[in-house]
């Protein structure tokens, strides 16, 4: 603070010098609007941006101004003038209006405060122009993040609400298919006509399995594993997908500490990133996929979710395409937002990643500019523990064995019971079966020879899956359980998570996957 002087020694300029220190476009005008003083932060703004005539304005009648406006602006303006009148009038102690100021150069957002001025001779208004510009800013995203996620909820919905019973369609068209395909011997075009019923079957069941993942309805199946090691296995896949007119590098640091995600998802991210980065660069370029570990601070973490600060594994994945300009970087992961030809995308790539990251606790920066390429980097939270080593995906692909044991299939929609019933039987299998959920305790009660293992729906008429299992487990305490649904929310603890010793069936799965399975869990084997 400066020295204080009696107001007798005030300088007869220092008001003026004080309006012009304000950083706020201060203007007094005279009772019949005449605008008589303007400060310097008005006179700046006014040459700026060429408004108002000679003088910034000064003498002008700033209501004849406003009254004059035409274009987008009409409205606004009117509205101005009418709320100064009312201040000049005495009617209104003040008048305050927010509005847009859009120059060809720059985004602002004013706050125009008008106040009655009546003092030392003078007889009028204060109008101040504050600008709120980076308030304003915050709020419009605030308001566009709130939309975003009412949207993805929405859809979450929508995807939860078809999925059951869409699965379960899907589920007897790729079983019958597969039988088909099966049986129908050597008849080349018949097999041709199978195959594609089939790959249209794992489509529609994979853009299901898409709409529950952008909605993080998705179940997953997470553990401590290393971010380098799951870009590994997938190496050769990528290398495919990319095509020979695309280079592909991989700098992937040897350790980047351990997250908690479901692998298969991060590999899923990848494809879906890679396809991105393909279609960006039609005539060929580089793709650069790198891990590293990085030291988030709390000030550089996304605002507004509980996010902690620390050390985090980056996946970034890096194209020399042709980049995006801001209004699409804008939209990238509205979910069903593409700037591709209809049915060369369907716009759920980005939002599939961006569900799958956040249920695994990160969060995603993009970084792109046209002609510049684009830079994806995703954040998961290093977490403490060991890194497991994934399992190899070659395991999967082993021939199904049968067996003899009893199976007690409960699932009440009816082809696809009897698609499965045959199935185990044609393969050994004793099975018992039941249409719902108190037929199957029925069901059981008569039955006194042990059941070795329970596939039961999830999602059952009367009791659920859940219940049925408890219930049989109280006096078969041996009894193991494979559970089927395409869609396991009402199954899932937390964040879509799923208890590790419970074995989910995703619907739709194919009949060869339900024998390996249901052998494994026989077997004692953690199965999935
Ligand atoms: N690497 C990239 N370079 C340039 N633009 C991109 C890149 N990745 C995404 N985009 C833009 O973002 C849009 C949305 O991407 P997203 O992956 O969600 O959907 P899509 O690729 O259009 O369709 P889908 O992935 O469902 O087949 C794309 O249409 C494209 O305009
Ligand atoms: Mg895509």
């Amino acid at each position: 603070m400066g020295t204080v002087l009696p107001m007798s020694d005030v300088p007869a300029s220092a008001p003026l010098a004080v309006l012009d220190a304000v950083p706020a476009h201060i203007a007094l005008v005279d009772a019949s609007g005449v605008i008589r003083l303007v400060n310097a932060a008005w006179r700046r703004f006014a040459d700026g941006n060429g408004l108002l005539s000679a003088h910034c304005g000064v003498g002008e009648d700033y209501l004849r101004v406003c009254d004059a406006a035409t274009g987008a602006d009409r409205a606004e303006a009117r509205r101005t003038a009418a709320g100064i009148r009312r201040v000049l009038s005495g009617e209104r102690p003040s008048f305050v209006q927010d509005y847009p100021c859009h120059s060809p150069t720059q985004l602002a957002w004013f706050r125009m405060i008008v106040t009655p001025l009546d003092r030392g001779g003078l007889h009028g208004a204060v109008i101040m122009h504050v600008d709120v510009t980076e308030r304003e800013t915050q709020y419009q995203g605030l308001e566009a993040q709130f939309l975003q996620s009412q949207k993805m909820e929405a859809v979450g919905r929508l995807a939860g609400g078809v999925a059951h019973d869409f699965n379960n369609a899907l589920q007897v068209i790729h079983a019958y298919g597969e039988l088909i395909e099966e049986h129908v011997g050597q008849d080349p075009v018949a097999l041709e006509y199978t195959r594609q019923i089939l790959a249209a079957a794992r489509r529609a069941a994979a853009l299901t399995h898409q709409l529950l993942a952008l909605s993080r309805k998705q179940v997953l199946r997470p553990v401590l594993f290393d971010l380098s090691t799951a870009t590994r296995e997938i190496e050769d896949m990528l290398r495919m997908t990319l095509g020979g007119e695309i280079r592909l590098i991989v700098e992937r640091a040897a350790s980047v500490g351990t997250i908690e995600a479901d692998p298969g998802q991060i590999q899923q991210i990848l494809i879906n990133l890679a396809i991105n980065a393909r279609d960006a660069m039609p005539a060929g370029g580089e793709l650069i996929i790198s891990t590293s570990t990085r030291d988030i601070a709390r000030e550089d973490l996304p605002a507004g979710e509980p996010f902690t600060p620390g050390p985090y594994a980056v996946l970034r994945v890096r194209d020399s395409g042709h980049g995006m300009d801001p209004a699409t970087q804008a939209r990238i992961f509205e979910p069903f937002f593409t700037t591709k030809a209809a049915g060369k995308g369907t716009g759920l790539g980005l939002s599939t990643v961006a569900g799958i990251v956040t249920q695994s606790k990160g969060f995603i920066r993009v970084q792109s500019a046209p002609g510049q390429g684009t830079a994806v980097d995703l954040f998961f939270p290093v977490v403490p523990g060991t890194a497991e080593e994934l399992p190899s995906p070659a395991l999967q692909h082993l021939p199904p064995r049968g067996g003899s044991e009893t199976i007690f299939l409960v699932e009440d929609e009816h082809s696809l019971r009897t698609v499965v019933r045959q199935t185990l039987q044609d393969n050994g299998y004793r099975v018992l079966e039941a249409a719902d959920g108190s037929a199957a305790i029925a069901v059981a009660a008569d039955f006194a020879a042990p059941i070795d293992l329970l596939l039961t729906d999830i999602i059952l008429p009367g009791f659920s899956g859940r219940s049925v299992a408890n219930r049989l487990r109280r006096s078969r305490p041996d009894m193991r359980v494979i559970y089927m649904s395409g869609y396991a929310d009402d199954f899932i603890a937390d964040h879509g998570i799923l208890d590790p010793d419970i074995v989910l069936l995703e619907k739709p799965f194919s009949l060869a996957h339900l024998l390996v399975n249901v052998r494994d869990t026989l077997d004692g084997h953690a199965a999935a």
